[in-house]
């Protein structure tokens, strides 16, 4: 396969896009979702899936999305590749751009997804650095959008980790889609300069802001990249959204999480399982949400 000659759609962050392009794949992941049947718009395509991190919802979600496009994946992990014995990312992409379409990746530093992307030929996908987490958040905004419709002006706050790759890409689709987003974290654990590239108010009291808040989000207290469990653990302990702070926040607020949860730290089981959880939604949303991504990606939305 030769190099393609025009630049590759990238789909590295949420802050690279505008409303309106963002909206549009929001309507299609909508669209496809109501009328999910086999379809051919990527057939003869392939995407490979590079893991340098665990997955169950990105790995299952791409394969299906792919599959259901008519298209085709392979899953590399990055251990077994020669990417674990020195080969740069930059020649790895060049060298994928020979055999695959598009290239998914999640690794650490979300440096090496640029870098990667700079070397591809193909369009490049980030499923997931230490700094975002874009499909995820798309995967979200399709899950309020059908809860509540308009996205803009809804009142959004955030519990626990405030340094978090799922927390800045939210940051970044506040800013786009103008809701107010609330930060409920402690003051070590707060947005890096580099994350908080959004309007965001960011408060050190456990439970600050929730009333009237229309969505509670949290993720886990120990992130993929994160050492240091045992103090998260001893600094986050306040900051588990539970029943009560469910309460606070009111009885038409939902929860929201990636997953994979932990419950009894970041979340109770009752609030996973209870009437204001969306997380299953969210789960679901990936598949179809990933889908518009991938068409976008092709030049097909
Ligand atoms: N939410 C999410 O990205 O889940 P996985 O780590 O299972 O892919
Ligand atoms: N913040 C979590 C998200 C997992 C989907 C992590 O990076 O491990």
């Amino acid at each position: 396969m030769s190099a393609m000659t025009d630049s590759p759609r990238h789909f590295l962050d949420l802050s690279s896009f505008s409303e309106e392009t963002l909206s549009r794949l929001l309507d299609r992941a909508a669209e496809l979702k109501a009328t999910r049947a086999p379809r051919d718009d990527l057939r003869g395509k392939t995407l490979a899936l590079v893991f340098e991190k665990p997955s169950t919802r990105t790995r299952v979600s791409f394969e299906l999305a792919m599959k259901e496009l008519g298209g085709f994946t392979i899953v590399l992990s990055g251990k077994e590749m020669q990417l674990g014995h020195g080969e740069s990312l930059g020649d790895t992409a060049r060298v994928l751009g020979r055999y695959v379409h598009a290239v998914m990746i999640r690794t650490f530093d979300h440096a090496q997804v640029q870098e990667f992307a700079r070397g591809a030929p193909m369009p490049v996908i980030n499923g997931l650095t230490n700094f975002s987490h874009p499909c995820q958040v798309m995967a979200d905004l399709l899950t309020v959008k059908e809860r509540l419709g308009a996205l803009k002006g809804r009142r959004v706050v955030w519990m626990g980790d405030g340094d978090n790759n799922v927390l800045t890409s939210w940051i970044q689709a506040g800013k786009i889609f103008g809701f107010t987003l609330t930060v409920c974290c402690p003051k070590e654990l707060a947005p890096k300069p580099a994350a908080l590239a959004g309007p965001v108010t960011v408060t050190h009291e456990p439970g600050a802001g929730l009333e009237g808040a229309e969505a509670v989000l949290t993720d886990t207290w120990i992130s993929m990249h994160n050492a240091d469990a045992d103090r998260r653990r001893a600094l986050l302990e306040p900051y588990r959204v539970d029943e009560a702070r469910m309460k606070q926040a009111g009885a038409n607020a939902m929860f929201m999480h990636c997953l994979p949860a932990h419950r009894g730290e970041e979340v109770t089981g009752a609030v996973m399982d209870g009437p204001q959880s969306a997380v299953w939604d969210e789960a679901e949303n990936r598949l179809h949400a990933q889908k518009a991504i991938l068409l976008w990606c092709f030049g097909k939305l």
